[in-house]
Protein backbone atom coordinates (compact mmCIF):
# COMPACT_ATOMS: atom_id res chain seq x y z
CA UNK A 1 0.00 0.00 0.00
CA UNK A 2 1.45 3.27 -1.11
CA UNK A 3 2.14 5.98 1.85
CA UNK A 4 0.65 9.11 2.84
CA UNK A 5 2.90 11.97 2.46
CA UNK A 6 2.94 14.40 5.60
CA UNK A 7 3.88 17.47 4.36
CA UNK A 8 7.35 18.69 6.21
CA UNK A 9 7.27 22.70 6.78
CA UNK A 10 10.12 24.14 8.32
CA UNK A 11 10.28 26.95 10.54
CA UNK A 12 13.93 27.32 11.16
CA UNK A 13 14.18 30.51 9.37
CA UNK A 14 11.33 31.90 11.63
CA UNK A 15 10.42 30.04 14.83
CA UNK A 16 13.33 28.58 14.74
CA UNK A 17 15.62 32.07 14.88
CA UNK A 18 13.19 33.59 17.27
CA UNK A 19 15.97 32.51 20.02
CA UNK A 20 17.71 34.87 22.22
CA UNK A 21 21.26 35.31 20.97
CA UNK A 22 20.87 32.89 17.38
CA UNK A 23 20.25 35.70 15.01
CA UNK A 24 20.89 34.98 11.38
CA UNK A 25 22.59 37.59 8.87
CA UNK A 26 20.59 37.24 5.32
CA UNK A 27 23.73 35.07 3.82
CA UNK A 28 23.56 32.62 6.45
CA UNK A 29 19.99 32.48 5.93
CA UNK A 30 20.14 32.41 1.80
CA UNK A 31 22.55 28.92 2.71
CA UNK A 32 20.15 27.28 5.39
CA UNK A 33 17.17 27.66 2.84
CA UNK A 34 19.14 26.52 0.30
CA UNK A 35 20.07 23.65 2.37
CA UNK A 36 16.20 23.04 3.33
CA UNK A 37 15.22 22.98 -0.60
CA UNK A 38 18.00 19.85 -1.10
CA UNK A 39 16.87 18.55 1.81
CA UNK A 40 13.57 18.13 0.31
CA UNK A 41 10.97 20.17 2.52
CA UNK A 42 7.90 20.91 0.92
CA UNK A 43 7.19 24.55 3.18
CA UNK A 44 10.10 27.05 3.90
CA UNK A 45 8.42 29.56 6.15
CA UNK A 46 11.19 32.03 5.56
CA UNK A 47 10.57 34.51 8.06
CA UNK A 48 8.02 37.53 9.26
CA UNK A 49 8.88 40.29 6.20
CA UNK A 50 6.60 43.02 8.38
CA UNK A 51 9.41 42.35 11.27
CA UNK A 52 11.79 44.55 10.00
CA UNK A 53 13.85 45.56 6.91
CA UNK A 54 16.37 43.01 7.35
CA UNK A 55 13.48 40.50 7.89
CA UNK A 56 11.91 41.61 4.90
CA UNK A 57 14.94 41.65 2.28
CA UNK A 58 15.44 38.13 3.56
CA UNK A 59 12.50 36.65 2.95
CA UNK A 60 12.63 38.64 -0.51
CA UNK A 61 15.58 36.92 -1.30
CA UNK A 62 15.20 33.62 -0.19
CA UNK A 63 12.02 33.76 -2.29
CA UNK A 64 14.09 34.35 -5.62
CA UNK A 65 16.43 31.57 -4.66
CA UNK A 66 14.22 28.77 -3.91
CA UNK A 67 13.87 26.12 -6.67
CA UNK A 68 11.42 23.49 -5.27
CA UNK A 69 9.87 23.71 -1.71
CA UNK A 70 6.80 26.65 -1.26
CA UNK A 71 8.42 29.95 0.30
CA UNK A 72 6.34 31.22 3.52
CA UNK A 73 5.55 34.39 5.13
CA UNK A 74 3.87 34.83 8.32
CA UNK A 75 2.02 37.91 9.35
CA UNK A 76 -0.52 38.79 11.76
CA UNK A 77 -3.76 39.21 10.94
CA UNK A 78 -3.19 42.80 9.66
CA UNK A 79 -3.89 44.30 6.23
CA UNK A 80 -0.43 46.20 6.32
CA UNK A 81 1.33 42.60 7.05
CA UNK A 82 -0.17 41.21 4.48
CA UNK A 83 0.44 43.19 2.29
CA UNK A 84 4.27 43.63 3.05
CA UNK A 85 4.42 39.53 2.81
CA UNK A 86 2.90 39.64 -0.39
CA UNK A 87 5.40 42.01 -1.52
CA UNK A 88 8.59 40.06 0.00
CA UNK A 89 6.96 37.14 -1.54
CA UNK A 90 6.53 38.12 -5.36
CA UNK A 91 9.18 36.38 -6.78
CA UNK A 92 8.57 32.81 -5.08
CA UNK A 93 7.87 30.05 -7.53
CA UNK A 94 5.00 28.80 -4.99
CA UNK A 95 4.22 31.78 -2.12
CA UNK A 96 2.26 31.02 1.05
CA UNK A 97 0.78 33.77 3.14
CA UNK A 98 0.97 32.49 6.57
CA UNK A 99 -1.69 34.45 8.38
CA UNK A 100 -3.60 33.85 11.55
CA UNK A 101 -4.56 34.97 15.02
CA UNK A 102 -4.70 34.08 19.00
CA UNK A 103 -7.98 31.72 19.71
CA UNK A 104 -7.97 30.83 22.96
CA UNK A 105 -9.86 32.89 25.93
CA UNK A 106 -6.72 33.55 26.83
CA UNK A 107 -5.53 35.18 23.78
CA UNK A 108 -8.74 37.23 22.72
CA UNK A 109 -9.30 38.72 26.23
CA UNK A 110 -5.53 39.26 27.06
CA UNK A 111 -4.12 40.22 23.83
CA UNK A 112 -6.89 41.44 21.92
CA UNK A 113 -9.35 42.47 24.78
CA UNK A 114 -12.27 41.04 22.11
CA UNK A 115 -14.63 38.49 21.76
CA UNK A 116 -15.25 35.34 19.83
CA UNK A 117 -17.43 36.47 17.20
CA UNK A 118 -15.05 39.47 16.52
CA UNK A 119 -12.25 37.29 16.22
CA UNK A 120 -13.41 35.14 13.72
CA UNK A 121 -14.27 37.89 11.86
CA UNK A 122 -10.87 39.08 11.73
CA UNK A 123 -9.80 35.62 10.78
CA UNK A 124 -12.32 35.34 7.95
CA UNK A 125 -10.97 39.02 6.65
CA UNK A 126 -7.22 38.42 6.65
CA UNK A 127 -7.84 35.04 4.44
CA UNK A 128 -9.89 37.04 2.66
CA UNK A 129 -7.21 39.55 1.98
CA UNK A 130 -4.74 36.97 1.63
CA UNK A 131 -6.28 35.52 -0.64
CA UNK A 132 -6.08 38.67 -3.00
CA UNK A 133 -2.28 38.00 -3.21
CA UNK A 134 -1.84 34.12 -3.88
CA UNK A 135 -3.68 31.25 -3.85
CA UNK A 136 -1.94 29.45 -1.12
CA UNK A 137 -3.45 30.93 2.53
CA UNK A 138 -2.39 29.27 5.71
CA UNK A 139 -4.54 30.27 8.67
CA UNK A 140 -3.14 29.67 12.11
CA UNK A 141 -4.86 29.19 15.30
CA UNK A 142 -2.60 30.70 17.49
CA UNK A 143 -2.89 28.88 21.12
CA UNK A 144 -5.12 26.64 19.58
CA UNK A 145 -3.97 23.76 21.93
CA UNK A 146 -5.96 25.75 24.58
CA UNK A 147 -8.75 26.25 22.32
CA UNK A 148 -12.09 25.01 23.08
CA UNK A 149 -12.99 22.42 20.33
CA UNK A 150 -15.98 23.29 19.12
CA UNK A 151 -14.75 26.85 19.13
CA UNK A 152 -11.83 26.22 17.22
CA UNK A 153 -13.81 24.14 14.62
CA UNK A 154 -16.04 27.31 14.00
CA UNK A 155 -13.14 29.67 13.50
CA UNK A 156 -11.66 26.47 11.21
CA UNK A 157 -14.87 26.55 9.30
CA UNK A 158 -15.04 29.90 8.98
CA UNK A 159 -11.40 30.08 7.00
CA UNK A 160 -12.22 27.44 4.88
CA UNK A 161 -14.98 29.19 2.98
CA UNK A 162 -12.93 32.41 2.80
CA UNK A 163 -10.26 30.35 1.12
CA UNK A 164 -7.53 28.82 3.76
CA UNK A 165 -5.84 26.07 2.18
CA UNK A 166 -3.92 24.96 5.33
CA UNK A 167 -5.54 25.03 8.78
CA UNK A 168 -2.15 25.28 11.49
CA UNK A 169 -3.09 24.02 14.76
CA UNK A 170 -0.48 25.23 16.85
CA UNK A 171 0.00 24.31 20.35
CA UNK A 172 1.64 27.15 21.56
CA UNK A 173 2.68 27.09 24.59
CA UNK A 174 3.42 23.13 24.67
CA UNK A 175 0.57 22.76 26.62
CA UNK A 176 -1.30 19.15 25.33
CA UNK A 177 -0.82 15.99 25.83
CA UNK A 178 -0.69 13.68 23.01
CA UNK A 179 -3.96 11.82 23.38
CA UNK A 180 -5.40 15.35 23.82
CA UNK A 181 -3.65 16.77 20.57
CA UNK A 182 -4.47 13.95 18.44
CA UNK A 183 -8.36 13.88 19.95
CA UNK A 184 -7.90 17.54 18.84
CA UNK A 185 -6.89 17.08 15.21
CA UNK A 186 -9.51 14.19 15.24
CA UNK A 187 -12.50 16.15 16.37
CA UNK A 188 -11.63 18.85 13.79
CA UNK A 189 -11.57 16.21 11.32
CA UNK A 190 -14.88 14.78 12.10
CA UNK A 191 -16.48 18.43 12.76
CA UNK A 192 -15.82 20.83 10.29
CA UNK A 193 -17.70 21.39 7.37
CA UNK A 194 -15.23 21.73 4.24
CA UNK A 195 -11.95 20.14 6.02
CA UNK A 196 -11.83 18.07 2.81
CA UNK A 197 -10.82 21.60 1.22
CA UNK A 198 -7.38 22.14 3.77
CA UNK A 199 -4.64 20.58 5.11
CA UNK A 200 -4.38 20.10 8.98
CA UNK A 201 -1.43 21.15 10.62
CA UNK A 202 0.38 20.69 13.63
CA UNK A 203 2.81 23.15 14.96
CA UNK A 204 3.76 22.10 18.45
CA UNK A 205 6.29 23.39 21.04
CA UNK A 206 7.97 21.87 23.64
CA UNK A 207 7.85 22.83 26.98
CA UNK A 208 6.84 19.57 28.23
CA UNK A 209 8.88 17.48 26.22
CA UNK A 210 5.99 16.61 23.96
CA UNK A 211 6.52 18.37 20.60
CA UNK A 212 7.87 15.06 18.60
CA UNK A 213 4.47 13.12 19.99
CA UNK A 214 1.96 15.78 19.69
CA UNK A 215 2.97 15.82 16.04
CA UNK A 216 3.05 12.35 15.40
CA UNK A 217 -0.72 11.63 17.69
CA UNK A 218 -1.50 15.03 15.32
CA UNK A 219 -0.52 13.12 11.97
CA UNK A 220 -2.01 9.72 12.99
CA UNK A 221 -5.26 11.43 13.26
CA UNK A 222 -5.29 12.90 9.87
CA UNK A 223 -2.99 16.27 9.91
CA UNK A 224 -0.61 16.30 6.62
CA UNK A 225 1.69 18.98 7.50
CA UNK A 226 4.12 19.20 10.46
CA UNK A 227 5.77 22.25 11.43
CA UNK A 228 8.88 21.90 13.04
CA UNK A 229 12.95 22.91 12.93
CA UNK A 230 16.35 21.28 12.60
CA UNK A 231 17.60 20.68 16.00
CA UNK A 232 14.32 21.26 17.31
CA UNK A 233 15.56 24.79 17.82
CA UNK A 234 12.92 27.69 19.02
CA UNK A 235 11.66 30.17 21.52
CA UNK A 236 11.97 28.50 24.71
CA UNK A 237 12.24 24.87 24.92
CA UNK A 238 11.97 25.29 20.90
CA UNK A 239 9.83 23.32 18.05
CA UNK A 240 9.27 19.95 17.12
CA UNK A 241 12.30 18.55 15.55
CA UNK A 242 12.37 17.89 11.83
CA UNK A 243 14.87 14.69 12.15
CA UNK A 244 12.78 13.06 15.09
CA UNK A 245 9.53 13.16 12.90
CA UNK A 246 11.24 12.55 9.79
CA UNK A 247 12.67 9.35 11.32
CA UNK A 248 9.96 8.16 13.13
CA UNK A 249 7.59 7.87 10.09
CA UNK A 250 10.82 6.25 8.60
CA UNK A 251 11.01 3.82 11.41
CA UNK A 252 7.67 2.85 11.53
CA UNK A 253 6.27 1.52 8.09
CA UNK A 254 2.80 0.46 10.12
CA UNK A 255 2.08 4.34 10.36
CA UNK A 256 1.86 4.18 6.29
CA UNK A 257 3.47 7.86 6.31
CA UNK A 258 6.39 8.99 5.06
CA UNK A 259 7.65 12.46 3.87
CA UNK A 260 9.91 13.57 1.03
CA UNK A 261 13.14 14.54 2.99
CA UNK A 262 16.41 12.74 2.18
CA UNK A 263 17.27 11.33 5.49
CA UNK A 264 21.08 10.91 4.29
CA UNK A 265 21.16 14.67 4.68
CA UNK A 266 19.91 15.01 8.42
CA UNK A 267 23.42 15.03 10.10
CA UNK A 268 25.07 17.31 8.27
CA UNK A 269 22.29 19.61 8.06
CA UNK A 270 21.77 19.41 11.85
CA UNK A 271 25.41 20.39 11.76
CA UNK A 272 25.57 23.22 9.54
CA UNK A 273 22.60 25.24 11.46
CA UNK A 274 24.25 24.07 15.07
CA UNK A 275 27.42 26.39 13.76
CA UNK A 276 25.36 29.11 12.03
CA UNK A 277 23.28 29.61 14.55
CA UNK A 278 26.07 29.65 17.52
CA UNK A 279 23.52 26.81 19.27
CA UNK A 280 25.57 23.35 20.27
CA UNK A 281 23.09 20.26 20.02
CA UNK A 282 23.00 18.50 22.76
CA UNK A 283 25.21 15.17 22.62
CA UNK A 284 22.00 12.98 23.60
CA UNK A 285 19.76 14.99 21.22
CA UNK A 286 17.98 12.00 19.58
CA UNK A 287 19.13 11.35 15.56
CA UNK A 288 21.61 13.85 15.46
CA UNK A 289 23.38 14.21 19.09
CA UNK A 290 26.91 13.55 19.73
CA UNK A 291 26.06 10.16 21.23
CA UNK A 292 23.30 9.30 19.18
CA UNK A 293 25.12 6.06 18.26
CA UNK A 294 27.84 6.15 20.72
CA UNK A 295 28.06 2.74 22.89
CA UNK A 296 29.84 2.97 26.15
CA UNK A 297 28.73 0.36 28.74
CA UNK A 298 30.52 -3.27 28.24
CA UNK A 299 27.38 -5.11 27.50
CA UNK A 300 26.18 -2.62 25.10
CA UNK A 301 29.25 -2.55 23.09
CA UNK A 302 29.64 -6.31 22.84
CA UNK A 303 26.13 -6.62 21.45
CA UNK A 304 26.68 -4.03 18.63
CA UNK A 305 30.23 -5.43 17.75
CA UNK A 306 28.54 -8.47 17.47
CA UNK A 307 25.54 -7.42 15.58
CA UNK A 308 24.72 -3.41 15.03
CA UNK A 309 20.93 -4.07 15.67
CA UNK A 310 20.75 -5.22 19.29
CA UNK A 311 21.15 -1.67 20.63
CA UNK A 312 20.45 0.44 17.48
CA UNK A 313 17.29 0.87 15.79
CA UNK A 314 18.39 3.44 13.04
CA UNK A 315 21.69 2.77 10.85
CA UNK A 316 23.61 5.38 11.19
CA UNK A 317 24.42 5.92 7.41
CA UNK A 318 20.47 6.48 7.04
CA UNK A 319 20.98 9.59 8.28
CA UNK A 320 24.78 10.59 7.35
CA UNK A 321 26.44 9.32 10.23
CA UNK A 322 29.57 7.32 8.82
CA UNK A 323 29.32 4.39 11.33
CA UNK A 324 28.56 4.19 15.34
CA UNK A 325 31.40 4.80 17.72
CA UNK A 326 32.30 2.79 20.62
CA UNK A 327 33.07 4.91 23.37
CA UNK A 328 35.87 3.23 25.65
CA UNK A 329 35.37 4.12 29.95
CA UNK A 330 35.86 2.04 32.52
CA UNK A 331 32.10 0.33 32.03
CA UNK A 332 33.34 -0.77 28.42
CA UNK A 333 34.37 -4.49 28.23
CA UNK A 334 37.07 -6.55 27.03
CA UNK A 335 35.15 -6.69 23.49
CA UNK A 336 35.44 -3.11 23.20
CA UNK A 337 38.59 -2.67 24.29
CA UNK A 338 40.02 -5.79 21.87
CA UNK A 339 38.23 -3.76 19.20
CA UNK A 340 39.78 -0.32 18.82
CA UNK A 341 42.98 -1.66 20.18
CA UNK A 342 42.78 -3.49 16.65
CA UNK A 343 41.38 -0.50 14.97
CA UNK A 344 44.38 1.49 16.23
CA UNK A 345 47.15 -1.36 14.96
CA UNK A 346 47.25 -4.17 17.56
CA UNK A 347 45.40 -7.70 17.39
CA UNK A 348 45.96 -8.97 21.28
CA UNK A 349 45.49 -12.55 21.60
CA UNK A 350 43.49 -13.76 24.92
CA UNK A 351 45.94 -13.54 27.21
CA UNK A 352 47.45 -10.40 26.28
CA UNK A 353 43.89 -8.69 26.61
CA UNK A 354 43.12 -10.07 29.65
CA UNK A 355 46.68 -8.60 31.25
CA UNK A 356 45.95 -5.42 29.05
CA UNK A 357 42.30 -5.31 30.17
CA UNK A 358 43.58 -5.18 33.84
CA UNK A 359 45.86 -1.76 33.13
CA UNK A 360 43.45 -0.35 30.93
CA UNK A 361 40.43 -0.65 33.83
CA UNK A 362 42.94 1.07 36.42
CA UNK A 363 43.85 3.81 33.92
CA UNK A 364 39.81 4.63 32.60
CA UNK A 365 38.77 4.57 36.53
CA UNK A 366 41.09 8.05 36.24
CA UNK A 367 39.60 9.63 32.60
CA UNK A 368 36.10 9.96 31.61
CA UNK A 369 36.83 8.54 28.34
CA UNK A 370 39.88 6.45 26.84
CA UNK A 371 40.98 8.35 23.21
CA UNK A 372 43.37 6.22 21.22
CA UNK A 373 46.37 8.05 21.99
CA UNK A 374 45.66 6.44 25.66
CA UNK A 375 45.56 2.76 23.94
CA UNK A 376 48.75 3.13 22.59
CA UNK A 377 50.20 4.08 26.27
CA UNK A 378 48.25 1.27 27.71
CA UNK A 379 49.70 -1.14 25.62
CA UNK A 380 53.29 0.23 25.16
CA UNK A 381 53.97 0.07 29.08
CA UNK A 382 52.10 -2.74 29.87
CA UNK A 383 54.34 -5.91 30.33
CA UNK A 384 53.46 -7.71 27.65
CA UNK A 385 55.53 -8.33 25.25
CA UNK A 386 55.28 -5.73 22.47
CA UNK A 387 57.41 -8.20 19.75
CA UNK A 388 54.49 -10.94 20.13
CA UNK A 389 51.67 -8.60 19.31
CA UNK A 390 50.75 -9.05 15.83
O1 LIG B 1 3.54 28.90 18.09
C1 LIG B 1 2.73 29.55 17.38
O2 LIG B 1 1.53 29.65 17.66
C2 LIG B 1 3.27 30.21 16.20
C3 LIG B 1 2.30 30.84 15.26
C4 LIG B 1 2.67 32.26 15.01
C5 LIG B 1 2.19 30.03 14.00
O3 LIG B 1 4.46 30.17 15.97
ZN1 LIG C 1 5.45 28.60 17.14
Amino acid sequence: MSKDIVQIFDTTLRDGEQVPGCKLDREQKLVIAERLDVLGVNIIEAGFPVSSPGDFQSVEAIAKLVKNATVCGLTRAVKNDIEVAAQALKHAKTPRIHTGIGTSDSHIKFKFNSNRDAIIERAVSAVSYAKTFVEDVEFYAEDAGRTDNEFLARVCEAVIKAGATVLNIPDTTGYCLPDEYGAKIKYLRENVKGIDKAILSCHCHNDLGLATANSIAGVINGARQIECTINGIGERAGNTSLEEVVMIMRQHPNLNLDTTINSQLLYDTSLMVSRKMGMMVQPNKAIVGANAFAHSSGIHQDGVIKNRETYEIIDPADVGVTESSIVLTARSGRAALAYRAKIVGYELTKTQLDDVYQEFLKYADTRKEIKDDDIHQIIETSNIDLQSIS
